[in-house]
């Protein structure tokens, strides 16, 4: 068992309902947090995407205020820590989908940072291609919902491929995105690197790392831009990434068992971000 601490609705010994439209139906949201040297990393953007998702779905959730300090409160019991934040619907009015009245649930919970070998951020990771793909729906893409089905079932289905992370397309062909990270691909054109990541129309969570790396290249002045891609565009990159809030950037080593070297690019957005992942709210 995970050792995790529970707050809900602000409290430790508090319970959550056994009819909470979050468990019910995943009718809620949620954001994961590093924290290290007991602060919370990209508190800001965390709780503006946070607020959006809320705004789009119609869910209330306490003030970022009261947000911040719950989290920045358990993030400052341990060095490093993961800290989950949940916000449902809360507990049902009444039986079925139609929502009304009900009074919102929020859960903070602080799980210890994961062991991980360093390799991963520096050789890089493999990755195979899901089976399993995802629904397009305008109306939840970008959004961190509590519904994950899609990624349980790509993150379990039986491969022969090892890989540390597992790439998901959309039901019409599109690469998206990793079960649980964005991706970056690097292409040449006309002599210079240019960056390009899925855009999340249909489909995908917005991360904040990702986020966070097109605001890096930006003030880099390195070319970026959101667009549709396939599966050949994998094919034709000259290097692959992938980003999450916890692991920063991951290059990618092998695509499918097809190799595939960390590149120059990678490399100097490593080496941007790497300040950044040790600041508390960059
Ligand atoms: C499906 C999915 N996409 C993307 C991400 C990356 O989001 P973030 O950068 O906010 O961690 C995650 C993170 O868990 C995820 O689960």
């Amino acid at each position: 068992m995970t050792a995790a601490t529970v707050w809900i609705n602000g409290r430790r010994a508090a319970r959550l309902s056994a009819l909470d439209r979050g468990l019910h139906y995943g009718d809620g949201l949620f954001e994961t947090l590093a924290c290290l040297k007991g602060r919370p990393r990209f508190l800001s953007l965390h709780l503006a995407r946070l607020a959006l998702g809320c705004a789009r779905l119609r869910l209330s959730a306490p003030g970022p205020q009261r947000l911040r300090a719950a989290i920045e409160q358990a993030a400052a019991q341990a060095d490093r820590s993961i800290v989950k934040l949940l916000v449902t619907r809360g507990p049902a009015v009444a039986r079925g989908y139609a929502a009304g009245g009900e009074q919102g649930s929020w859960l903070v919970i602080r799980y210890p940072w994961p062991e991980e070998d360093p390799a991963l951020a520096l050789s890089g990771v493999r990755v195979r291609t899901a089976a399993t793909r995802l629904g397009e729906n305008p109306a939840l893409a970008g959004l961190k919902h509590l519904n994950r089905l899609e990624q349980i079932l790509a993150r379990n289905e039986d491969s022969v491929i090892e890989a540390e992370e597992t790439l998901m397309l959309s039901h019409s062909g599109k690469l998206i995105s990793g079960t649980m990270s964005n991706v970056f691909l690097v292409h040449e054109a006309g002599g210079r690197l240019r960056l390009r990541t899925p855009d999340l129309a249909l489909c995908g969570v917005a991360g904040v790392m990702r986020s966070v790396v097109l605001r890096e290249a930006a003030q880099e002045g390195i070319s970026a831009s959101e667009c549709a891609l396939a599966p050949p565009d994998l094919d034709t990159a000259a290097e692959v990434f992938l980003t999450n809030a916890r692991i920063g950037i991951w290059p990618v080593r092998s695509i499918d068992g097809r190799p595939l070297a960390p590149g120059p690019l990678t490399r100097a957005l490593q080496g941007r971000l790497a300040p950044l992942l040790e600041a508390a709210d960059a």
